[in-house]
């Protein structure tokens, strides 16, 4: 790629670069069930004792269903080119299928154009883990049903927002809608079921599908992907046994969710290693899973360093906690070389496809001291994974963009408000914004298009 500047000088971005900030609707809309929004897993989930820290949940969130405007103006202040958000599926389809829901597709579109106005470039996100309810009482993610139900939903916004919104995105990270919240329990559903996930992943690959498809279909110019997290995996030695239990650990987190849509396959070693927790696919379905794609959404937090270890149940190999490391507030550790490695393996080996880095940042403890968030960790956070991104670009990645998570701080699932991830600092108790040190740093950045 050219134009990015040689070393020593700021660190130039591509022309065109997409600079922006993620949320989620669960997240930060609150408003859990005004003007005839449905009920979702999250909803149902939040509100059972123990599931959520200190009881919270996303009742009221950042209220960003009434504060919107303010938050598109604030957006357009840090000079952002684009902003990544998703639809609450029982905000617009309360029962999942069946009638919409004319209120909320109303605020998707009001939202829309809001940015619009700004010049901010909606990416829309279809499905962040908050499935209807009602899709769940009738089998869920465990149901085949469900997927052609979503590509369904998928249509009925391509037809309502698609004349003005062409950036979609179908899925964020199958693998954590699976481990977090089938085989872990620690996210909605609540379950704790091996064998169901491997076949909920596998129906959330037909989602995949069916969403691309209905959405090739009422998108004129669509541009379309999926967001997949990844984990960079590293063996705690070279011995021979380290590094095989990295590759195996790498197929179950990774691999096992990038294959199905960018290769139309599942890794045969994983499959193996399964045995009879391996989902049923049927005849004719990989090739549903893997319509192509414009671009892969790819978000990416920190790193696992796995050993050998033949009693684990995750392939044989045992995380190994860096205890030394820096870490941030979530406990993940610090390490900017991952997003490199990450970017450039997905070049190697699947073909180069176009990426936008649809999630990255960090969690810290904020203080407001005069009216002010002084948040020099998050700020390092950022420019050091800048400046991996920007070297994976030098090396070949075709990464077009960046959206840091997050714009707002939210409730970050089962953690409730504790963790703060965002360049703009949210005050529950009055809903007042105050924009972080690090939403300046970023927004310097945007407007240069450089890391100075
Ligand atoms: C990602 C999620 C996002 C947020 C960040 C911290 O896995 O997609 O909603 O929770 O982690």
């Amino acid at each position: 790629m050219t134009n990015v500047t040689p070393p020593g000088e700021a660190l130039a971005f591509p022309t065109g670069f997409t600079w922006g900030a993620a949320t989620a609707a669960y997240q930060i809309e609150g408003a859990h069930d005004a003007d005839g929004k449905g009920a979702s897993i999250w909803d149902t989930f939040s509100h059972v004792s123990g599931n959520v820290e200190r009881g919270e949940n996303g009742d009221v969130a950042c209220d960003h269903y009434h504060r919107y405007r303010d938050d598109v103006a604030t957006m357009a202040d840090l000079g952002l080119n684009a902003y990544r958000f998703s639809v609450s599926w029982p905000r617009v389809i309360p029962g999942g299928t069946g009638a919409s829901n004319q209120a909320g597709l109303d605020f998707y579109s009001r939202l829309v154009d809001a940015l619009l106005a700004q010049h901010i470039r909606p990416f829309i996100t279809l499905y962040h883990w908050d499935l209807p309810q009602a899709m769940e009482d009738a089998g869920g993610w465990g149901a085949r049903d469900t997927a052609a139900a979503f590509g369904e939903y998928a249509a009925r916004m391509g037809r309502t927002l698609g004349d003005r919104v062409k950036d979609w995105i179908t899925l964020n990270e199958p693998l954590a809608a699976t481990t977090a919240g089938y085989i872990f329990g620690m996210h909605a559903p609540g379950k704790r079921d091996p064998q169901l996930a491997f076949q909920v992943s596998h129906h959330l690959n037909l989602a995949h599908g069916h969403a691309v498809r209905a959405l090739r279909s009422t998108v004129k110019n669509s541009h379309v992907g999926i967001t997949e997290v990844s984990m960079p995996v590293y063996p705690a030695s070279d011995s021979e046994a380290d590094q095989m239990a990295a590759r195996r650990y790498d197929g179950v987190v990774n691999r096992w969710y990038w294959d199905p849509p960018l290769r139309g396959s599942y890794p045969v070693d994983v499959l193996d290693r399964l045995g009879p927790l391996a989902p049923n696919i049927a005849d004719g379905d990989l090739a549903l899973v893997s319509p192509p794609i414009d671009f892969l959404g790819h978000n990416s937090y920190s790193r696992t360093v796995v050993r050998n270890d033949p009693d684990s149940m995750l392939m044989g190999a045992a995380p190994v906690p860096q205890d030394d490391k820096p870490k941030t507030e979530m406990g993940w550790e610090v390490y900017p070389e991952h997003l490199y490695d990450a970017l450039t393996r997905i070049t190697r080996d699947y073909d180069a496809p176009d990426i936008y880095i649809t999630e990255n940042g960090a969690a810290y403890v904020d203080d407001v001291k005069d009216g002010a968030v002084h948040d020099p960790q998050r700020i390092d956070y950022l420019r050091t994974h800048l400046t991996a991104a920007h070297r994976a670009i030098q090396d070949g990645a075709r990464l077009r963009g960046y959206f840091c998570w997050s714009f707002l701080d939210n409730f970050e699932w089962s953690f409730g408000y504790s963790k703060r991830f965002g360049i703009v600092y949210v005050d529950y108790p009055t809903q007042k914004r105050i924009v972080k040190a690090s939403g300046r740093f970023f927004s310097e950045v945007a407007r240069r298009n450089a890391l100075a």
